[in-house]
């Protein structure tokens, strides 16, 4: 095997929604995960505010990376690329992430790649278990998607199998916190208070598994509906509302479709491994069920640690190590960030499609170009 430190060594900015994430990773290897997060100014709003996002990111941005190099004890002329979120997100606040790489990257002379989000999610998986396999099978489930997608090289192919038709399922976790008066962010909330009660205590239904559904897509709006209107049904009639009950019911609901569907879709498309990522991705009983299901399946469950679920820059480090690794294009330094940025695209290759080389001075030649056209 080749020296690690041939491995590239590369920096991640993240601020699609209220994480400012800086991650450094060489090859697969996690060195540094440094994240800043604005979500208890935005608790008082019960949801992320896209303004009150972009500015905690413009003050939290210098200081995280510097304590990410720290961390990874490197250099920032060490790096071999710097790699950022360009979409999707919050405008604004992807906006401040990639006005921060540009700056680095054209001041230390190194390639810039503007990556997906999404893609990121399911990357990250690298830094916990090793090199993806091809293909992969990726269930994406956070604050703002819930995707399938079927991924035969991460930089550069990634299909969308099925998708949300109304609410992401972090978003349901999010609404029904809500009306359960248990404050924003609710997932983390919901999974506490439905360890101790019974997910069998009330039938809530499960969208879109009808035999004439699409297999693949999912639904939360009715599930999120149904909910609300059990909880107002308790309230109106005087009883008391059991939370724990709800919470575990409501819970079950969610992760028994996001995993049926999920495992399906493996066996349907003969792949053996499944992947689960994105912020909803941390719930214990998402986890636990999909471990069960898989088991049962023959199919291999691989799930990164919560910390790296949620929005983090190393997600962001360990795609853009594999676009250096694989070659792949590097972003203009006129890269713009893209709030609907597709999933079927890993990352923003430049205009000039030039493949990174280790120059660093063909980097500054487009970096001039770029300014002064
Ligand atoms: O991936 P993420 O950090 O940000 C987005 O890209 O959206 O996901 C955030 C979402 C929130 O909706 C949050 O409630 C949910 O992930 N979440 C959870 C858990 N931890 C975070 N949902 C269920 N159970 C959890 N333990
Ligand atoms: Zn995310």
């Amino acid at each position: 095997m080749a020296d690690s430190r041939d491995e590239p060594l590369v920096l991640g900015i993240e601020t699609s929604c209220d994480e400012t994430g800086v991650g450094v990773v060489r090859g697969t290897t996690l060195l540094a995960d440094a994240v800043a997060s604005s979500v208890d100014e935005h608790a008082r709003f019960g949801g992320v505010v896209p303004e009150v996002a972009s500015r905690a990111h413009l003050e939290a941005m210098v200081p995280t990376i510097q304590r990410a190099l720290k961390d990874a004890g490197v250099a920032a002329s060490d790096l071999d690329g710097v790699a950022v979120t360009a979409g999707p997100g919050l405008a604004g606040a992807l906006l401040v992430g990639v006005s921060a790489a540009k700056a680095y990257a054209y001041a230390l002379g190194k390639p810039l790649y503007g990556v997906n989000h999404l893609a990121s999610h399911i990357c990250v998986d690298q830094l916990e278990h090793g090199a993806l396999p091809e293909p992969t099978m990726a269930l994406l489930v956070s604050g703002g998607h819930s995707s399938l997608l079927l991924s035969t090289d991460i930089t550069s192919d990634v299909r969308p199998l099925g998708a949300t038709i109304d609410d992401a399922a972090g978003e349901a976790f999010d609404k029904i916190a809500r009306v359960l008066n248990l404050g924003f962010p609710g997932g983390p909330v919901i999974d506490r208070y439905a360890r101790e009660g019974d997910p069998e205590a009330i039938a809530f239904p499960r969208g879109l598994t009808g035999p004439r559904d699409a297999a693949y897509d999912f639904s939360f709006s009715g599930l999120k509906t149904a909910v609300a209107r059990w909880i107002e049904a308790k309230r109106a009639a005087g009883e008391e509302v059991p939370v724990r009950d709800v919470a575990a019911s409501f819970q079950e609901a969610v992760v028994d479709v996001l995993t049926r569907k999920a495992v399906r879709a493996c066996k349907d498309e003969g792949v053996d491994h499944l992947m689960i990522g994105g912020g909803v991705a941390a719930n214990t009983r998402l986890r636990a069920l999909a471990q069960e299901r898989c088991e049962r399946a023959g199919i291999r469950l691989r799930v990164p640690r919560p910390k790296l679920c949620t929005d983090n820059g190393a997600m962001v480090a360990a795609l853009g190590a594999e676009m250096v690794a694989r070659n792949r294009a590097a972003s203009d330094l006129d890269l713009s960030a893209d709030s609907s940025l597709p999933v079927t695209e890993p990352h923003v290759p430049g205009a000039h499609a030039h493949t990174h080389t280790h120059s660093h001075d063909h980097v500054h030649e487009v970096a001039k170009d770029n300014l002064y056209s």
